[in-house]
């Protein structure tokens, strides 16, 4: 699993330039599903259907687009202005690297005359893609955060763990998922960073009976970390609320039997602020019974982020054994 943790996280695909990532999945997907479309806003809907005339769709999502930037303003120089592709920390960014769709990396510098001790604003940031001659990047080109994937015993760090991980946890359900009772719609949505839009057309389309999103959530277990019962490595965290949903009741509840079917540690997940793909699905027609199964993960939208190995296996061991039982509800 980490070899297709490492492609997914180290590939390219802001929100709305997805096609690199989209490709890199349809190829890890493969013949997993009976049926895979991509849908006019660009997710991969991957269908595996049970076979009966009156079985209840399943939706679970995962979004393939990450945070990055975007070019609004290139100096005589050659230097770039950006805006943000969903929430960036800016404080964060500086001697950061960014990768383009064509493989240009550029360096995130800071105007000198910034105090080195405080924070900079964003547009106090500028992008270096000097190569001493024209670079060819235009205003409104895209960049996501650069790094490679770090191997530190079970503790996976890189750009986009948010939310590839998701998407490799669904590949990997895919691939254990013997027979199911249920027709499933595994989707992999684009834009979730700028407001959870992938996912809003899809749920239409798929019009499930249940959505479960999976994303990551924060954590509570570093330095003065805020008050959150949510530590890296104790289990998939279920989510109750986050800053834009609560989860229902009944999908709750259905996470909790089987992760104890499972045999699986689990941890409950309130987040004071963000949310996921689970917060628009849950909203779609007349409304679906909607949650998330949250993967804890430290230093959100950084270079860094952090997650615990067991967490993944364990969150794909969940939903193998939610999809292969019946559903009630
Ligand atoms: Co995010
Ligand atoms: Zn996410």
């Amino acid at each position: 699993m980490i070899e297709t943790i490492r492609k997914l996280v180290e590939t390219y695909g802001p929100s709305g330039s997805e096609s690199q990532i989209r490709d890199v999945i349809m190829e890890a997907i493969g013949s997993l599903a009976d049926e895979v479309s991509i849908d006019a806003m660009g997710s991969i809907i991957a269908r595996k259907r049970s076979g009966e005339p009156d079985a209840a769709r399943i939706m679970l999502s995962a979004h393939m687009d990450e945070i990055g930037v975007m070019v609004t303003h290139i100096d005589e120089d050659g230097f770039l202005r950006f805006t943000g592709i969903g929430g960036l920390y800016p404080n964060t960014l500086p001697g950061n690297r960014v990768l383009f769709a064509d493989g240009t990396i550029g360096t995130i510098g800071v105007e000198a005359e910034v105090t080195p001790t405080i924070a900079p604003k964003l547009e106090q940031l500028f992008i270096d893609v000097s190569n001493g001659k024209d670079h060819g990047i235009k205003v409104g080109d895209a960049a996501g955060l650069c790094r490679g994937l770090e191997v530190r015993g079970d503790r996976l760090i890189a750009k986009s763990m948010d939310d590839r991980i998701g998407c490799a946890i669904q590949i990997e359900v895919m691939r254990n998922l013997k027979k199911c009772p249920h027709d499933v719609a595994f989707v992999f949505s684009v834009q979730e960073e700028i407001g959870l839009r992938g996912a809003q057309t899809a749920a239409y389309a798929v019009d499930p009976h249940l959505a479960i999103a999976i994303d990551v959530t924060h954590t509570g277990d570093t330095p003065k970390g805020h008050k959150m019962a949510v530590a890296l490595g104790k289990g998939p965290a279920i989510k109750i609320k986050d800053g834009r949903m609560l989860a229902s009741p009944d999908v709750i509840a259905l996470m909790e039997k089987a992760a104890q079917a499972a045999g699986i540690p689990y941890q409950r997940e309130v987040l004071i602020q963000g949310s996921t793909d689970a917060a628009a699905m849950q909203l779609v027609r007349a409304g679906v019974r909607a949650g998330c199964l949250s993967i804890p993960c430290r230093y959100v939208h950084t270079t860094s982020e952090t997650v615990d190995l067991n967490d993944v296996q364990n969150a794909v061991k969940l939903l193998v054994k939610l999809l292969e039982s019946p559903v009630e509800f």
